[in-house]
Parts: structure tokens; C-alpha cells; sequence
């Protein structure tokens, strides 16, 4: 997708062809700078502190990570050892262990030696592939805002979405934010609520990402949500997910959840993007999915620009208080309208997702 007017991909191989350049998501959207991944540590680190972030970027990176560490160490030891530093970084999306799960698929049964050609060629296919599964997820998502803009008359379509699903968290498209760009390409009008999303306030990275592409949008706080849907201001929301249930139960950013009950309260349709390599099969009930907890620094302090332009942080917690900080929450299936997948829309529940995907689901 584009930036400042070029187009590009959230991670790319390097002209080294032996390590990988990644969007500083850390800085956006006040600064544009792309990181240089070289080295196991490096990549780890990536996804831990968040300069990359979103649950199918994170995949992808993880899968380069493998690549990377195996031109340093293709031995089974090394394998096992890149896996385990890989995993431990983010325990909530899905799709880092399964793009493990993927990586050692492919390179357990070879030789050291062809490890590290093998490794390269598969995370460059497993960012091919997440790319072609957001475009689909586009496709089908765009009907929806098809048939809302026939409701609609003259006035754009309005999408309300939670934290960033779009392309900086995947590689390419996005998934919550595929269809809109779709729409804004079949010059549809849309105009997207953006929720600011605290305490990361990934919700500036979807403002980011629309303006590179010219899309018109709202930023507002994440409490705004619930009194605009009242007042009739959103037609649908599409949300991301970092793991989704066997039965349809989606898990996501934190104020998901709350966003998902002011628009049952308000019979908006709530959709979530869920490329298939974030449904987690193995599990069936929300307690089972791990929910991060982050550093309190995050709640306790804000980032942002100061007025002379330079980045800033401010402290707006008096640290006599204690914080608490979920990363995510889990909407339960019966708030869900459906699920858009890279192979159509299905009904939140296991035999929606069987129908879609008859192969994994048991
Ligand atoms: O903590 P983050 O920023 O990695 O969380 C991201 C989200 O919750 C996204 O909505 C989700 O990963 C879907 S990304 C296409």
C-alpha cells in the first residue's frame, strides 16, 4: 500500500537479500523510518517493544526471524532455539505460532545446509500469501459496504473500527480495512470512524494509513463510539482479530468488547476480518486464550508530538495509583454479525466457520 505516495509493504526483503526492512511503527505517524532486521535478537525485539505490531505482521516477521537465525545456526538447536525466543514475544495473536508451526514444518525434515535457502523462500511465500488472503478478505468485505451505500443514498457509508486492521499490521491490504479500501477504489464514499484506541492509540495508525491513501476519516476517542451509533452515525463496524475460536468468538484489542455491545444494543452490524491463520482450532471457549498484559508505563504515560515538534512523553498517572493494562479482549460470538475471511463471509459460530473451512474444523 502507499506511502507518501509509493508503494510498499509493512515488512520487505532487504537489497541484502539476507535480512528484512520493517516500518517503524514505534514512530509513526509522526515520523516515517524503516528498521533494518538482521539478527534474531533483532527481530524478537521488533515484536516484543511493538515497533511491529498486528497479528499477521507479527506471523510474517516471526517467519523472517526464523530465516534470519538459521543463516546464523541451521542446526536443530538452532531451529529450537529461534522457535522458543520467537514464541515468547507475544502470547495473544495466533498467527506467531502458527507461522512457527509453519516455518519448522518446512525446515525440520531438511539438512542443516538447506536450511537457510529453504527458510528465506517460505517466509517470503508466507508474506505472499497473507498479502493474497487480505486482498480476498477486501473482496468479499467490500460487499457489505456495497449494500450499505444502497441504503445509504448520497451520503458515504460510515465504518466504524477499533485499533489498527489495516495494512501496517499485516503485510499488505489489511483485514478490517481491506474492504474499505476496496470501496474507496470502486469510488464508493465511505467515511471511517477511527477509534483512538488506548492506551497505544494504534487507532493513529489507521488514521496514518488513510491518509497515505486519501480515504476521509474521523479520529475519536474511544468512548465517542457508543453515542455516535446511537444517534445513527455508524452503518457497520469492521474490527481485526488476534485469535478467533473454533466457534466464532473473536478476540481483539481491548474495547472490542464494549464497542460490540453498543452496536447489539443498536442493531449496527459487527463484523471481524479474520484471515483463516487467525482462528485458533484448538481452542473452543474465550477463557482458554491467553490475554497479555502489558506494562503499566503504558497506561501511565502518553506519547505523542510536543509543540516544538519533537517527540514527547507525559506522565499523566500519579504513581501513587495502580494501573492495569489488557491488551486485548474477547468478543463472544452471539455480539458477532459474521466473520470475513478470505474465502467469504461466515456465520460466528463452528458451523460457520466449517462450512468455510471444512478441512480444519472438526
Ligand atoms: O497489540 P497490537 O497492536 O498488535 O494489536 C493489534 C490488534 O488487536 C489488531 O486489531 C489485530 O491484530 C488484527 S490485525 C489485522
Amino acid at each position: 500500500m502507499k506511502v507518501e505516495g509509493r508503494w510498499r509493504r509493512a515488512i520487505e526483503l532487504h537489497d541484502d537479500r539476507v535480512s528484512v526492512l520493517v516500518l517503524d511503527q514505534a514512530r509513526l505517524p509522526y515520523e516515517i523510518k524503516w528498521m533494518r532486521l538482521a539478527e534474531l535478537e533483532h527481530v524478537a525485539r521488533a515484536i516484543r517493544d511493538m515497533h511491529i505490531r498486528g497479528a499477521p505482521l507479527i506471523g510474517a516477521t516471526a517467519a523472517y526471524g526464523i530465516a534470519i537465525a538459521m543463516r546464523a545456526d541451521p542446526s536443530d538447536a538452532g531451529l529450537d532455539h529461534a522457535e522458543a525466543v520467537l514464541a515468547a514475544t507475544r502470547p495473544t495473536a495466533i498467527n506467531l505460532r502458527w507461522a512457527l508451526g509453519a516455518m519448522r514444518s518446512i525446515l525440520a525434515p531438511l539438512a542443516p545446509s538447506a536450511r537457510s535457502e529453504a527458510a528465506m523462500k517460505a517466509a517470503a511465500k508466507i508474506c505472499d500469501d497473507d498479502a493474497a488472503q487480505c486482498e480476498a478478505i477486501g473482496r468479499h468485505g467490500v460487499e457489505l459496504i456495497r449494500a450499505a451505500a444502497k441504503r445509504a443514498g448520497d451520503r458515504p457509508v460510515r465504518v466504524l473500527t477499533h485499533c489498527n486492521a489495516g495494512w501496517l499490521a499485516t503485510v499488505d491490504w489489511g483485514t478490517a480495512i481491506a474492504p474499505i479500501y476496496k470501496a474507496h477504489e470502486e469510488g464508493i464514499p465511505v467515511h471511517v470512524w477511527v477509534d483512538e484506541t488506548r492506551p497505544r492509540n494504534q487507532g493513529l495508525l489507521t488514521a496514518w494509513e488513510l491518509v497515505q491513501h486519501g480515504v476521509p476519516h474521523t479520529v475519536i476517542a474511544d468512548n465517542a463510539g457508543g453515542h455516535l451509533m446511537q444517534r445513527g452515525e455508524v452503518d457497520l463496524c469492521i474490527v481485526g482479530t488476534d485469535r478467533t475460536t473454533r466457534n466464532g468468538d473473536v478476540c481483539n484489542k481491548i474495547g472490542t468488547y464494549l464497542k460490540a455491545l453498543a452496536a447489539h444494543d443498536n442493531r449496527i452490524p459487527f463484523y471481524a476480518a479474520v484471515p483463516g491463520t487467525s482462528i485458533d482450532w484448538t481452542v473452543g471457549e474465550p477463557e482458554e486464550i491467553p490475554i497479555e498484559e502489558r506494562n503499566a508505563d503504558e497506561v501511565r504515560f502518553v506519547s505523542g508530538r510536543g509543540s516544538d515538534g519533537m517527540p514527547a512523553r507525559v506522565e499523566i498517572v500519579g504513581n501513587a495509583s495502580a494501573v492495569a493494562n489488557p491488551a486485548f479482549d474477547v468478543t463472544p460470538r452471539r455480539l458477532m454479525t459474521g466473520l470475513i475471511t478470505e474465502r467469504g463471509i461466515a456465520r460466528a459460530s463452528r458451523e460457520g466457520l466449517g462450512i468455510l473451512y471444512p478441512e480444519l474444523s472438526t
